[in-house]
């Protein structure tokens, strides 16, 4: 939720219309993480001066916005910075004042963009009220940027870096944030605390280094009246002390030289993630949570807010992602195109790691923790939406293979409740951001109560990914389309894994073990196969058109796929639909069934299919139409009486992998044919970061 993009660059003669674009189009990338609003701030004509556009609605509008400014858009810079930022709104609705970024005072001394939420902002702006500062908005945000101000108008000598740090010390909660000022020109603070940020590199010249030294700097270097300063704001006190500049600890960290010694010409990027930074540069770093980078002059340091015995050294990465992976190519949407590479994402997400052949599983990640995961007193699955929905998916298999008790968690819920968890319990984190709130403070819950725990995770370097203690990526590759897709599958595919390595010791599973090997086998040319049936489920569609409501009903391992194409159908078409557990039907929802109600029912064939039948029989006597998903050819259901979607038939346990991509059609249709924005739909974001 939020992105955040940023563009600096150093001897690098660029024209404002090239760093407008720049912004703008890192903006867009980025657009699947909100977009309510967006806006910029870029260097302005003169001296002191900040140009801010912001709008209402798509990145889009931004652009229409600018474009109806005119700015002078030939005036060039060999230095300059510029922060961005597109919103998922929290605090404050969308508008075009609540829309970051947000400025310390009409002049713009300084303008922040950040995502996630402090948490002490009324108690920060309740203090700074009480200094004169005038608020304008209804955000958190707001009030860093009045703070930065106040603690430069308390102390004006001070660094941008030792700034930052008495700033990003009074910040509860968690964040990612882009600094600029006035006073600090052509440079930028870029810090985290919980949400992520990628810095990319681009240099005029070979990069040489691969390596960025991390100045660990601590409060006994400050003054004694310096350091008391987090204090007195929090007791609402006097102006900061002057700080002892002499005493400051000063960074001797990597800046990008060029053979000769002088400084490179350089532009770096600053991103929520790397969708926005591969177009420009392969070469990036991760920050860490409580650093703070300081971009200026073509030089790169990175500072820590406080001493701690994290490594002292950010490695610049390659990115392995591939411009075209973010770009929708021959599709109209990307959860279209995401729905389509399902075939492919599967198998990435089982290279290297099944072999059908010589029936084994390698999970590299999870080596050395098997033996103490098969020990475990219990697997506690816990996950959000669509990723909880693939645990609760494959729950039946690890029962199965593993033996071990199994519990499936909401985040939220687990949280809420305070949920008992032991030191001989193992959690496990599935979620495709990897950033997702609620996951990760339960994530945060299990280790401090000394739980082994696994992430099961696409985003490479994400929070969950980085605090686990160990995991299996995915291997998805970037999904950007809001409603998941092929996260789902790979997920589901990734933890079918994880119970077969578990089960690995066990004679009497062997041969089912096999069964389940050769399963996987053929799940992605069977998605090729029930992807032919594109069409036919765009026309069954037209059913649906003008309806209230929708029940889909599955029983089983085939209630999590009713559950998780109803959430797709909700989320993207906004049609009311209503997943089912079939055993439950007579138990009330029966009721709601007549000749009218739409119905989709899952009866596939598995061991419960004659108790599934059942239902459609209850369905039947109530005059219902249901639409059946079944197994190719199925006597049960005549093509003459029915409206089939035909999908082959697999193994026990894995049928759930196949039938949920043609709800993933229906949703995508519904939406389509409503004319709504597939990728973009209301009041959501790709990745939640808030509680
Ligand atoms: C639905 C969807 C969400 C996410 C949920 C968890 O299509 O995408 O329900 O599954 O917000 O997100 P992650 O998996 O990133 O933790």
């Amino acid at each position: 939720m939020c992105g955040i993009f940023g563009y600096i660059n150093y001897l690098v003669d660029k024209d404002r219309k090239f760093i407008l674009d720049t912004l703008v189009n890192g903006l867009s990338r980025l657009e699947y993480r909100g977009y309510d609003s967006a806006g910029l701030a870029v260097d302005g004509d003169k001296k002191n001066e900040t140009f801010a556009f912001k709008e209402v609605g798509k990145v889009a509008k931004l652009k229409e916005l600018i474009a109806e400014e005119k700015p002078d858009l030939t005036k060039t810079f060999d230095s300059h910075a510029g922060i961005a930022h597109t919103r998922w709104a929290t605090h404050g609705p969308p508008s075009r004042l609540n829309c970051h970024p947000h400025r310390s005072d009409p002049n713009w001394d300084f303008a922040v963009v950040h995502n996630g939420i402090i948490t002490n902002y009324k108690e920060l702006k309740a203090f700074l009220q009480t200094k004169g500062h005038k608020f304008e908005t209804e955000t958190d945000t707001e009030a860093i940027a009045k703070l930065a101000k106040y603690i430069y108008d308390a102390q004006p000598d001070l660094s941008f870096v030792d700034l930052a740090k008495a700033l990003i010390k009074e910040l509860d909660g968690a964040f990612g944030l882009l600094l600029k000022s006035v006073h600090y020109p052509h440079a930028v603070i870029a810090a985290r605390k919980g949400s992520p940020l990628v810095i990319g590199v681009k240099t005029a010249k070979k990069m040489k280094v691969d390596f960025v030294d991390v100045e660990y700097s601590d409060d006994a270097a400050l003054p004694a009246e310096a350091a008391s300063q987090t204090l007195a704001l929090k007791k609402a006190n006097n102006l900061l002390a002057p700080a002892d500049k002499s005493l400051l600890h000063r960074s001797q960290s990597r800046a990008f030289f060029s053979d000769d010694g002088a400084p490179m010409p350089a532009e770096f990027f600053l991103s929520s993630d790397p969708s926005a930074i591969v177009e420009h540069t392969k070469k990036v770093l991760y920050l860490e949570d409580d650093d703070i980078a300081h971009i200026h002059e073509g030089v790169l340091n990175i500072h820590r807010l406080k001493k701690d015995d994290k490594s002292t050294t950010r490695a610049i990465q390659t990115l392995e992602i591939e411009l075209q992976e973010i770009m929708k190519g021959e599709f109209d949407h990307f959860m279209q195109k995401e729905i389509f590479e399902q075939p492919e994402s599967v198998v990435n997400a089982m290279r290297g790691r099944l072999d059908v052949a010589s029936k084994t599983v390698t999970l590299g990640g999870l080596r050395q923790y098997i033996t103490t995961i098969r020990r475990c007193r219990r697997l506690i699955f816990i996950a959000c939406g669509t990723s909880y929905h693939s645990c609760m998916a494959v729950r039946g298999i690890f029962e199965e293979l593993t033996e071990i008790p199994i519990a499936v968690e909401l985040a939220s819920d687990f949280l809420d409740r305070k949920a008992p968890v032991f030191r001989d319990d193992t959690c496990v984190f599935v979620s495709q951001s990897g950033e997702t709130a609620d996951s990760l403070m339960a994530l945060r819950y299990c280790l401090e109560r000394g739980a082994l725990t696994v992430g099961i995770v696409n985003v490479v370097g994400s929070s969950i990914s980085l605090l686990t203690h160990c995991g299996v990526h995915i291997n998805a590759g970037p999904e950007i389309g809001v409603a998941s897709t092929k996260a789902y599958t790979s997920q589901f595919v990734c933890m079918v894994m994880f119970a077969l390595s578990l089960s690995e010791d066990r004679a009497s599973k062997t041969k089912r073990r096999e069964e389940i090997m050769e399963g996987l086998g053929k799940v992605s040319e069977q998605f090729k196969e029930v992807l032919k049936l594109n069409d036919s489920i765009k026309q069954l569609c037209e059913k649906f058109k003008n309806q209230k409501s929708l029940l889909l009903l599955g029983r089983g391992a085939q209630h999590a796929t009713a559950l998780e194409g109803a959430l797709k159908i909700k989320e993207i078409s906004y049609l009311h639909c209503e997943a089912v557990m079939s055993g439950e039907l007579k138990h009330g929802v029966l009721a709601l069934v007549d000749e009218n109600l739409p119905i989709v029912m899952i009866l596939t064939r598995d061991e419960i299919f004659a108790k599934s039948l059942n239902a459609y029989q209850q369905v039947i006597a109530r005059k219902g139409r249901p639409i059946i998903i079944c197994n190719q050819d199925d006597p049960e259901f005549p093509a003459d009486k029915t409206d089939r979607i035909e999908v082959p038939a697999q193994v026990e346990g894995l049928q759930g992998l196949i039938n949920v991509i043609p709800l993933q059609l229906m949703a995508y249709w519904l939406a389509v044919g409503e004319g709504l924005n597939v990728d973009f739909p209301r009041n959501l974001a790709k990745s939640v970061t808030v509680e």
